[in-house]
């Protein structure tokens, strides 16, 4: 039986850690997304549903952890893809597609890409919202985050980044969800199209539910 330090660096192994890495980020985007739409409730429930979540005392081992899965999932998907190119260093003379039966698309080869991107957009976006511009609500004690989300979004470049961002970012989903549910082999099970499917809603409802906040916030989030 393979020892556990060479399964996690071996193919298989990377694939499962990615996968799961992946998936747990998922997970979080889900949850992160319910309570961002809180904005459509009403400014009171989006300030009640941050403070909630800051005054948690759990809310520390919560982001280490997040922070540990982020960066493993990008080190093993970054170490992947150049040991991909690092075993092929002389590179296909003709890209052609395997036919219907391919899963590549234009989603998957470009994941690398829209990763990158990932990596370089979360930090910028902990310091727009979480470290940004800090206002007290009417309760004493309770930060006003609607008001900095709206102020954010009433700038036309933050709204046009955020919506190409998150287009981005729905990209990256598309291929990843499904591609991750079939490295955790549950595809053997012969759910292969409906898994490719649920991928693809994940995807398109975390994308969309996403960008639909810059846009509400810009073009109605004044008249609340
Ligand atoms: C329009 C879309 C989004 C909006 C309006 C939004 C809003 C926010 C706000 C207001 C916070 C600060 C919460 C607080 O300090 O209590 C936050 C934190 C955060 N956001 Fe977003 N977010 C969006 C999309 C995303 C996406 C797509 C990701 C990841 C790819 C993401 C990752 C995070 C992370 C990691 C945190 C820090 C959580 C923590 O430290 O507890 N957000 N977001």
């Amino acid at each position: 039986m393979p020892s556990r330090p060479s399964f996690f660096s071996s193919s298989v192994g990377s694939k499962f850690l990615i996968a799961f890495t992946g998936l747990s980020l998922v997970g979080f985007l889900v949850g992160h997304l319910a309570g961002n739409l809180l904005v459509y409730v009403s400014p009171d429930a989006f300030n009640h549903y941050g403070d909630t979540l800051i005054k948690n005392p759990l809310v520390i081992p919560a982001e280490l952890g997040l922070i540990a899965l982020f960066l493993l999932h990008a080190y093993k998907a970054v170490r992947m893809f150049l040991g991909a190119n690092d075993a092929r260093p002389v590179g296909y003379q003709k890209k052609a597609r395997a036919g219907h039966t391919s899963r590549k698309s234009w989603a998957s080869t470009t994941m690398i890409l829209s990763g990158t991107f990932l990596l370089l957009f979360v930090p910028l976006h902990l310091q727009t919202f979480k470290y940004g511009s800090h206002y007290e609500s009417s309760e004493p004690g309770v930060r006003d985050l609607w008001r900095t989300v709206a102020e954010v979004f009433s700038r036309p470049g933050y709204v046009v980044f955020y919506v190409a961002g998150m287009t981005i970012i729905g990209f990256h989903l598309w291929h990843g969800v499904s591609s991750a549910l079939q490295s955790l082999g549950i595809d053997r099970l012969g759910w292969s199209p409906a898994l490719r499917r649920i991928g693809w809603t994940v995807a398109a409802v975390l994308a969309v539910g996403f960008l639909s906040i810059p846009l509400y916030v810009y073009f109605l989030g004044a008249r609340l």
